[in-house]
């Protein structure tokens, strides 16, 4: 039965388990197949065709795994490639994006929002373009934040040197009184705390994993693809590099236990699979 086929989740690397983590968390007795492009992470700093074309292979990858559906949980890719994703391959595909543009909406109150995400997804504009179709009254002032991914890979979530690093990104932010922070970033989650500490309790933080678990909840009930089953989920990893650099930090973004990872080689795109 299609419905009890596995979830799809890729992203270009170990931060998507933020948002596998959610969606455990929100569809906990769905599967789950991750693939992290581990060799070419990371895509922030990349092209939006290569973007596009790493993308692809990643999603043509997850359908010959038989998955029922695709969440891109890297941002990036979200930002460049959804559009085709979407037209290449037929199966349902969902980014980050949108869910987090409407949970941005919902949550604030004053109308100014502020979109952290790495250089190639502010570049791309998609979180500034779909809060402001959506809104006449919201303002965006969006920040590209490329020293963020490294320190969280270093495991500094709390390191003076994060926090200084938020302070400077942040301040153009701060000044503008933003009330609301699109976390658009796999990566950025694990800086809540650090964000808090810098932003103060008055700013809500919209982390893109979460909202995009309930959306793809929220998507696969429409179209009548959410398992019956009621076992827990099982999540199996493929990543396109070395498994045991990923193991090591998997478990910090994931928050529970990981099982190895596989290494997979990805085929290049051939525009046929579908
Ligand atoms: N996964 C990427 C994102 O969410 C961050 C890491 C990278 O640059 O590849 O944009």
């Amino acid at each position: 039965m299609t419905a009890d086929k596995p979830i799809g989740v890729f992203d270009s690397g170990i931060g998507g388990l933020t948002v596998a983590r959610q969606l455990r968390r929100a569809l906990p007795h769905e599967d789950l197949v991750y693939l992290g492009d581990t060799a070419r992470v990371p895509y922030g700093t990349k092209s939006p065709a290569t973007v596009i074309r790493f993308a692809r292979e990643d999603t043509q990858f997850l359908l010959r795994q038989g998955v029922k559906a695709v969440v891109v949980a890297c941002n990036t890719a979200s930002a460049w490639a959804l559009p085709a994703l979407e037209q290449g391959f037929q199966l349902p595909v969902f980014g980050v994006i949108l869910p987090g543009v409407r949970a941005a909406l919902r949550r604030t109150r004053a109308g100014r929002i502020g979109v952290i995400g790495t250089t190639a997804t502010i570049r791309s504009q998609a979180y500034s373009r779909g809060l402001l179709s959506r809104s006449d009254t919201v303002s965006v002032l969006a920040k590209a934040c490329p020293l963020l991914v490294p320190l969280v890979e270093e495991g500094w979530m709390r390191h003076p040197v994060t926090l200084a690093v938020l302070r400077e990104y942040l301040r153009p932010l701060r000044r503008r009184r933003i009330d609301t922070l699109i976390l658009g970033c796999t990566h950025y989650p694990l800086l809540k705390p650090a964000l808090r500490a810098v932003l103060g309790p008055g700013v809500a933080l919209v982390d893109s994993a979460e909202s995009c678990a309930r959306y793809v909840r929220e998507r696969l009930a429409h179209l009548g693809l959410l398992s019956a089953r009621r076992r827990s989920g099982a999540l199996h990893s493929f990543v396109t590099d070395e498994p045991e650099r990923f193991a090591e930090r998997a478990r910090q973004f994931l928050g529970g236990v990981v099982e190895p990872a596989r290494k997979v080689e990805l085929a290049p795109w051939t525009g046929g699979v579908r």
